[in-house]
């Protein structure tokens, strides 16, 4: 089929079954939306929304962790793993104060100069917290296009020109971001790794992968 044929049941799903995330509600800053997308790289959301509203209500803009000494973000980051991350949060927040007055950038070849921003956080934080159309291919997204369009279990191991070319091809002109979220939310709900709940799933009836018996790909270590 169109992989366009995907989008509506996919938008409906997510109208029905999103999660209430605080980094998705409307009064979210783009502030808030580029620590979720930090925190969330490595980490499970159930155990990001504590950290994340704390770190919010102590650090509500840029500026206020910029004023802490780095190890004070490195405390506050709890148990959330690889503390990389919170350095990257302070640096990229002491940049955001002095190279852009403050205000986190909308742009996402800016976004992308920021400390451990890479290509997929500049384009959730394009499109998530400023309304941008980008292709967003973090590992859930790209485990639905693969099953659903390619017909094959698992991506590639690192995103490919053809994916990128993909998920660029079904992104709607109005409405990109709640898209890309939607496809999101699928393949962290249902369309998961390991255990997929295609009885659940609204593009079932559309999958290639599942239309083709559901062959079981290669063994992939280490695959979310
Ligand atoms: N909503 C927006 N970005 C997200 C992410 N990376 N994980 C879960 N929910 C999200």
């Amino acid at each position: 089929p169109e992989p366009t044929f995907l989008r509506e049941p996919i938008l409906d799903w997510y109208a029905e079954n999103a999660r209430d995330l605080p980094w998705r509600r409307p009064d979210a800053t783009p502030w808030g939306v580029l620590v979720s997308e930090i925190m969330l790289q490595q980490t499970p959301v159930s155990r990001v929304l504590p950290v994340w509203t704390e770190w919010m209500a102590r650090w509500p803009t840029p500026a206020a962790l910029a004023a802490e000494p780095p190890g004070e973000a490195v405390r506050r980051w709890g148990r959330l793993g690889y503390p990389r991350r919170a350095l990257n949060l302070h640096a990229c927040a002491r940049t955001i104060t002095a190279e852009h007055g403050g205000e986190v950038p909308s742009d996402h070849a800016t976004l992308l100069s920021l400390p451990g921003v890479g290509e997929y956080t500049a384009a959730a934080v394009a499109s998530f917290a400023f309304g941008g159309r980008h292709a967003v291919l973090d590992t859930n997204v790209r485990r639905v296009l693969a099953r659903a369009v390619r017909g094959e279990q698992y991506p590639p191991r690192s995103t490919t020109a053809a994916e990128r070319a993909l998920a660029e091809a079904l992104l709607p002109e109005v409405g990109a971001p709640t898209w890309s979220v939607a496809v999101m939310e699928l393949g962290a709900l249902v369309c998961t790794a390991r255990a997929p709940r295609c009885a659940a799933c609204p593009v079932a009836h559309l999958c290639r992968w599942r239309l083709s018996g559901s062959p079981e790909g290669p063994p992939r270590k280490g695959q979310a």
